[in-house]
């Protein structure tokens, strides 16, 4: 349950278009009722995201991404009583998309809008229930580990509303880290996928990184990163096929240092905090060994853990909708000039 009461016969309707995924959600008080992610394929030749490709590919999207979400739904554009769409952080032409769309269906159907921090809304996606679903939500307050390609974060939530970092990397995500890592193997990109799928054939005893010593809760992976490179340098020398010869065993080890970091500082601020609730969110929470150890943290400890369904691991609107209920429900309301921003903290 959320501290504040969501209208159960509210329709809301998602939008999500920060950064690579144009998604649309339709959600009525806390349940799914359409979740619509179209992916953009076109960025893997680059090996990385290309913001003007990236708002291209939203423009062309948008349409019939929110079309579908409202048709699989099985509602009508004037049934939908709110709009929450990701105002920030993320890029700003591919937010723009986003935001430009619902401030002009908002008009429209005259009404209104809220906007979505997309962070929160990473957290909130714990909170999304599938239609006849009653899935254990976390009480507050609870730790919300937030590990994507662009945040490494411990987040102390309060409430749907409060939300306090007290841990984040210094220089490199950990989906960042998984992602350069990969690239170097040549595996392509997004790498996290990848490494997660050859770590399962491999040995995470084999090779041993570097881990960095940080300071409190925060997280540091671009030492790693070195480390990893110097590795493959070294033995590439002394034969030309290491990296063929040896990919499983690397990704199983560089996917087993970066877990074994993460689990670290957020174990240690679960103790020091005396907070029992503990989730994680973001798309490297779709790592299946990162799931494990969040499994064996919970047996482990006894504390509660939420893992999310994978549908919301990656960057999805279902999350957008939900955090944007709990605002509407808190009375926020957004306006035609509230312009996106690319940086913004939770
Ligand atoms: O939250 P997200 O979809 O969006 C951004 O941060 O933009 O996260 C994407 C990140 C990428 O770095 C990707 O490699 C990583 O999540 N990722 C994974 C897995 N699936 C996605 N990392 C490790 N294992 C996975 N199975």
């Amino acid at each position: 349950m959320v501290p504040f009461s969501i209208d159960p016969d509210k329709i809301i309707l998602g939008i999500e278009s920060s950064c690579d995924d144009t998604s649309a959600a339709v959600l009525r008080g806390q349940t799914l009722m359409s979740n619509v992610i179209a992916s953009q394929k076109v960025h893997e030749q680059y090996g990385g995201v290309v913001p003007e490709l990236a708002s291209r590919a939203h423009l062309q999207n948008v349409v019939p991404v929110i079309s579908e979400a409202i048709r699989q739904a099985g509602i009508t554009r004037e049934d939908i009583d709110v709009i929450a769409y990701t105002r920030g952080p993320g890029l700003l032409g591919s937010l723009l998309v986003g935001g430009t769309f619902a401030k002009g269906m908002s008009q429209a159907l005259g009404i209104p809008m809220v906007d979505v921090n997309h962070l929160q809304g990473h957290v909130m996606a714990h909170f999304v229930q599938q239609p006849g679903e009653e899935r254990p939500v976390p009480h507050f307050p609870f730790l919300c580990l937030l590990v994507s390609g662009g945040n490494s974060q411990i987040i102390l939530v309060h409430s749907p509303l409060d939300m306090e970092i007290i841990g984040k990397t210094i220089d490199d995500a950990a989906g960042e880290a998984f992602d350069k890592c990969a690239k170097v193997m040549g595996l392509g990109y997004p790498g996290g996928p990848v490494v997660d799928r050859l770590a399962k054939e491999g040995d995470p005893r084999t090779f041993h990184f570097a881990k960095p010593r940080i300071e409190g809760y925060d997280y540091s992976f671009s030492g790693l990163k070195t480390s990893f490179l110097y590795t493959l340098r070294d033995n590439l020398e002394k034969d030309p096929l290491f990296i063929e010869k040896n990919k499983e065993d690397l990704c199983a080890s560089l996917q087993e240092t970066v877990i074994e970091l993460l689990m670290e500082k957020l174990e240690r601020a679960a103790e020091d905090l005396h907070i029992d609730q503990v989730g994680v969110a973001g798309g490297v929470s779709a790592n299946s060994r990162l799931r494990q150890a969040f499994v064996d943290y919970g047996e482990r400890s006894g504390k509660a853990v939420f893992i999310p369904p994978f549908s919301y691991t990656t960057d999805n609107a279902a999350m957008i909708a939900m955090a944007g209920a709990c605002l509407y429900a808190a009375g926020r309301r957004s306006e035609m000039t509230d312009a996106p921003y690319s940086r913004i903290t939770i």
